[in-house]
């Protein structure tokens, strides 16, 4: 791998509307359109993580299908952003198969919408990025947000997109573009 980017959506843990802790069904979308975002700005890796073995499959038999079967003729577009999906049962094992491909470990980025303490601007990100060869792996949430636990356990907190007002709760799929066009788009 030589791209020192790349995207977990975790479908857990993380909260549902009564602050439980649960685990999310995969959205189609989502998948989708963070696969293309991904692509895009020239990521390798894009990480669906879920303990849930059915839903693993879901994903696997979406990607598949547009991967393999009819999909992959009709829409070839669609197949080279779908081919940088990886299914995974937990972060662990996301982040090990990221590892796979850099010497110095990978640093875990967690995203949210609420502003936290030592949070770092997505500018310092882009300029780590650009300037030295740790690999990034940026953590995307799902439900009503990841837990409390994953952002101390990260190894960043990336300050949240700000809106012109105090409302910025973005769909996990707009998230994902935005913050993919700030680190590494071209101007
Ligand atoms: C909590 S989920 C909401 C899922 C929602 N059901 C959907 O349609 O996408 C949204 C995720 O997108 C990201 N996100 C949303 N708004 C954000 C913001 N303003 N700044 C940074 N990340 C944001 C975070 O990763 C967050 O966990």
């Amino acid at each position: 791998m030589t791209v020192n980017l790349a995207i977990a959506l975790l479908h857990y843990p993380v909260y549902n509307k009564h602050r439980e802790v649960v685990t999310t069904a995969l959205t189609n979308l989502d998948l989708h359109d963070i696969a293309r975002s991904a692509r895009t700005f020239g990521l390798e890796r894009f990480y669906i993580v879920t303990p849930s073995p059915d839903q693993r499959d879901l994903a696997a038999r979406i990607t598949g299908h547009w991967q393999e079967g009819w999909g992959a003729g009709y829409n070839p577009d669609r197949k080279e952003a779908l081919d940088i999906v990886r299914v995974c049962n937990n972060l662990k094992n996301a982040v090990n198969d990221f590892q796979a491909g850099f010497a110095n470990p990978v640093k875990t980025v967690i995203t949210g919408a609420t502003d936290r303490p030592n949070s770092i601007a997505v500018s310092q990100l882009r300029t780590e990025l650009e300037q030295n060869a740790d690999p990034y792996l940026l953590l995307l949430g799902t439900g009503w947000g990841l837990t409390d636990d994953c952002f101390e356990a990260a190894d960043h907190i990336l300050q949240p997109i700000a809106g012109t007002g105090s409302y910025n709760h973005l769909s996990v799929r707009s998230a994902a573009a935005i913050m993919l066009d700030r680190l590494r788009g071209t101007r």
